[in-house]
C-alpha cells in the first residue's frame, strides 16, 4: 500500500496518523476547479511545446473535464490517502485514460502547483469581495440619498459632539468602504504572477512555455524567481490584512447599528428579516446579524496572524507548513463575504427614525461650536475667548436644566455685554449643519455632492 505518486523510495505505507496529520484533502478539495484550470493550461503548454504529444494532451484535457465534472455532480469520492486534491485529480485521471495520465506531471511539481491553485483561488475571492464591498455601498448610497439632510448628533467620544446629516454619516462608509476595494484592487494586482512552472523550486530542464500558460489562466506574467513562486504566501497574508481592515470597518458600522437600534436611541429600526427574538423575552428584537459582523473580524485578523505565524521563520524554498495556509484563508473569505451580504440586506431593509434622531440631534448642547463661532464671527471674540463665553453659557443651562436656546437674552448678555438677538439663529440644529458648507462638511449641499460623485464612480 505504497503510495503511488510518491512510493517508490517507501518498504511501507504510512501509519495512520500520519495519514491524518498529513492529508489537507478535507478542505484543499475546494481548490478542485482552479486545479483543473491550472492541469489544462500545463497539458496544453506541454503539447504546444512538444513536450507531450498532441494525442496524450488531448487525452489529458478531456480527461481532466471528465473528472471536474464527476467533483461537480459529487460522483468523485475523495480519497485520504491521496492525501490532497491534486493528488486526488491526478489518480482519478489515471483511471480514466489510463498511461497519459501519468505524464501530466511533467515538468511540474505539486509545488508549483499548488501556489497556482491557491493564488487563482484567492485572486476569485477578491472580486468576490470588491463585488460585495460594492452591493454594500450602494446600499449606503441609497440611505444616503434618501435621507442626505436629515440630522443626527454627530459623537467625539461617544458624547454629543455636533450635529451631522444622516447622508453624511453614510457616506462615511461609502468612503471606508471604497479605500477597501482599492485595497483589495491593489492586492490583486499584485498576486496575478503566476506561479506555475517553477515547478519544485529551481524550475525545468524542459522546455516549458512559461508565459503560455500564465495567459492562460488569467495573469498578467509568469513570476520570475522560481524560489520566491513556490516559497512566498504574500498575496494570502495581503488579502487577509485587507480583509482584516475591512472586517473592522464591519465591526465599527456594526457596534453602530447595535447602538442605534437600542431602546434608549431608537435611531433606526432593523428590519424583521435581519433581527431575531429572544426566547424568554417576548418583547426582544435583537440585532444578531449586526452582533455577528461586529465579531467577525476575530476570526479574520485571527486568520491573518495564524498565517503569519506560520510563515515567519520558514527557510527558502517549499515546508509542509505552507499547507496550513488554506483553511485560514477560506474561514476568512467566507465570513468576510457573509458578512458584506449580511451588512448590506440589514443596510437597504433599515429604517430611520426621524423624530429621533432630530431631538437627539438637538440635545447635550450640541451647537455650542456654532454659538462660539458666532461670537467669532458677529463679535469679533478670538476663538479661545468665545470658547470660554461660550462655556460658561452652557453651564448656566445646565444649571436651569434647560438647552442654550431656551437662554433668555439677559442671561446671554450676563456671559458677554455684546451679545445680541441674532445669536438665536445660530442655534438652532438646521442652521447648524447647512453652515457646514467647508469640502466634505455635513452641509446638505455638500453630502449631495459627495452622493453625485459616488454614484457616478458607482454606475
Ligand atoms: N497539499 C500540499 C499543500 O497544500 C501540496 C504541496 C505538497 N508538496 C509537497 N512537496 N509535499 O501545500
Amino acid at each position: 500500500n505504497q503510495n503511488a505518486m510518491w512510493g517508490g523510495r517507501f518498504a511501507a505505507g504510512p501509519d495512520a496518523i500520519m495519514e491524518a496529520i498529513n492529508a489537507s484533502i478535507g478542505f484543499d478539495k475546494r481548490l478542485f476547479a482552479q486545479d483543473i484550470a491550472g492541469s489544462r493550461a500545463h497539458a496544453a503548454m506541454l503539447a504546444a511545446t512538444g513536450i507531450l504529444s498532441d494525442k496524450d494532451v488531448e487525452a489529458i484535457r478531456e480527461g481532466l473535464l471528465t473528472v471536474l465534472s464527476e467533483i461537480e455532480t459529487g460522483k468523485l469520492a475523495f480519497s485520504t490517502a491521496l492525501e490532497d486534491i491534486h493528488m486526488n485529480v491526478e489518480a482519478r485521471l489515471k483511471e480514466v485514460i489510463g498511461e497519459p495520465a501519468g505524464r501530466l506531471h511533467t515538468a511540474r511539481s505539486r509545488n508549483d502547483q499548488v501556489a497556482t491553485d491557491f493564488r487563482l483561488w484567492v485572486r476569485d475571492q477578491a472580486d468576490a469581495a470588491i463585488e460585495g464591498l460594492t452591493a454594500l455601498q450602494k446600499a449606503l448610497l441609497a440611505q444616503a440619498e434618501a435621507r442626505a439632510d436629515w440630522v443626527m448628533p454627530g459623537f467625539t467620544h461617544l458624547q454629543t459632539a455636533q450635529p451631522v446629516t444622516w447622508g453624511h454619516h453614510m457616506m462615511a462608509y461609502v468612503e471606508m468602504f471604497g479605500r477597501d476595494v482599492t485595497r483589495f484592487r491593489d492586492a490583486r494586482a499584485r498576486m496575478n504572477e503566476c506561479p506555475l512552472g517553477a515547478a519544485a523550486l529551481a524550475g525545468t530542464s524542459f522546455p516549458i512555455d512559461r508565459h503560455m500558460t500564465a495567459a492562460a489562466l488569467g495573469f498578467d506574467r509568469p513570476m520570475a524567481n522560481s524560489l520566491d513562486a513556490v516559497s512566498d504566501r504574500d498575496f494570502a497574508l495581503e488579502f487577509l490584512a485587507t480583509a482584516s481592515i475591512t472586517a473592522m470597518h464591519l465591526s465599527r458600522f456594526a457596534e453602530e447599528l447595535v447602538i442605534w437600534s437600542s431602546a434608549q436611541f431608537r435611531f433606526v429600526a432593523l428590519s424583521d428579516r435581519f433581527s431575531t427574538g429572544s426566547s424568554i423575552m417576548p418583547q426582544k428584537k435583537n440585532p444578531d446579524a449586526a452582533e455577528l459582523i461586529r465579531a467577525k473580524i476575530g476570526r479574520i485578523m485571527g486568520a491573518n496572524v495564524a498565517l503569519m505565524m506560520v510563515m515567519k521563520g520558514l527557510p527558502l524554498a517549499y515546508s509542509k507548513d505552507m499547507q496550513e495556509d488554506k483553511e485560514q484563508v477560506f474561514d476568512a473569505a467566507d465570513n468576510l463575504m457573509l458578512a458584506l451580504a449580511a451588512m448590506e440586506g440589514m443596510v437597504r431593509d433599515m429604517t430611520a427614525n426621524r423624530a429621533n434622531l432630530e431631538r437627539a440631534a438637538a440635545s447635550g448642547f450640541s451647537t455650542a461650536t456654532d454659538l462660539a463661532d458666532w461670537l467669532v464671527r458677529a463679535l469679533g471674540l478670538p476663538f479661545r475667548d468665545a470658547h470660554h463665553v461660550t462655556g460658561s453659557l452652557v453651564a448656566l443651562a445646565e444649571k436651569q436644566g434647560c438647552d442654550l436656546p431656551d437662554l433668555s437674552l439677559a442671561d446671554m448678555r450676563s456671559a458677554h455685554a455684546g451679545i445680541t438677538e441674532e445669536v438665536y439663529t445660530v442655534l438652532g440644529v438646521h442652521n447648524s449643519v447647512a453652515s457646514r458648507q467647508s469640502y466634505g462638511g455635513t452641509a446638505p449641499d455638500q453630502v449631495r455632492a459627495q452622493i453625485a460623485r459616488w454614484k457616478e464612480a458607482l454606475a
